[in-house]
């Protein structure tokens, strides 16, 4: 029976993280077309906002998926104790932590200059908005990435 649940909390654990990774790789290029956009194509600019704002709650399952089924996972494989899972956990709360108080938070501030059409000013706070989603996206992928290369490694 376990190795049973076990496959298929590990059939979520990947659905879940693909999800993730495969999302936040769209939102990355898109955001980076967005920004080409905004002075080329306006119409276009906010089209392309606004498809990537609908992947959002595509996330929300990916990381419910993950996060439920890994502690699944954790109560039938007790990998707590190697070094590997403690660092990628230490991963996993910065991937949280950056969730929580960068990637929405900017986002949201940019939905607001696109509403009043401030975006296009390109001020100081706008290229701020920009520099921090910049980081936010990029230190995601690189946190998934290494979360990838410790689960092949397992040192
Ligand atoms: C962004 C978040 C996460 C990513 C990208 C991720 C990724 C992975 C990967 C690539 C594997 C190896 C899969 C395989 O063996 O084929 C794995 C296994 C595992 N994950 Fe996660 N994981 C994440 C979050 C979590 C969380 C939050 C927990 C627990 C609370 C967890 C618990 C586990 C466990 C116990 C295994 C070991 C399964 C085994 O030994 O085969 N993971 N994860």
């Amino acid at each position: 029976m376990t190795p049973f649940l076990f496959k298929i909390a590990l059939t979520m654990h990947i659905t879940g993280f693909v999800i993730l990774a495969g999302i936040m790789l769209a939102d990355f290029v898109t955001f980076r077309q967005f920004w080409k956009l905004v002075n080329e194509d306006w119409q276009k600019a906010q089209w392309l906002r606004k498809i990537v704002s609908s992947f959002s709650p595509l996330i929300g399952i990916g990381g419910l998926l993950v996060i439920s089924s890994g502690i699944a996972l954790l109560t039938m494989m007790p990998v707590d104790s190697q070094l590997w899972f403690r660092l990628k956990m230490i991963l996993v709360i910065l991937f949280i932590l950056n969730m929580f108080f960068i990637g929405p938070r900017q986002a949201k501030k940019l939905d607001q200059h696109i509403a009043s059409r401030q975006v296009l000013q390109l001020n100081d706070e706008i290229k701020g908005i920009k520099k921090r989603l910049n980081f936010f996206y990029i230190s995601q992928l690189l946190i998934m990435l290494s979360i990838f290369i410790l689960s092949s490694f397992r040192f």
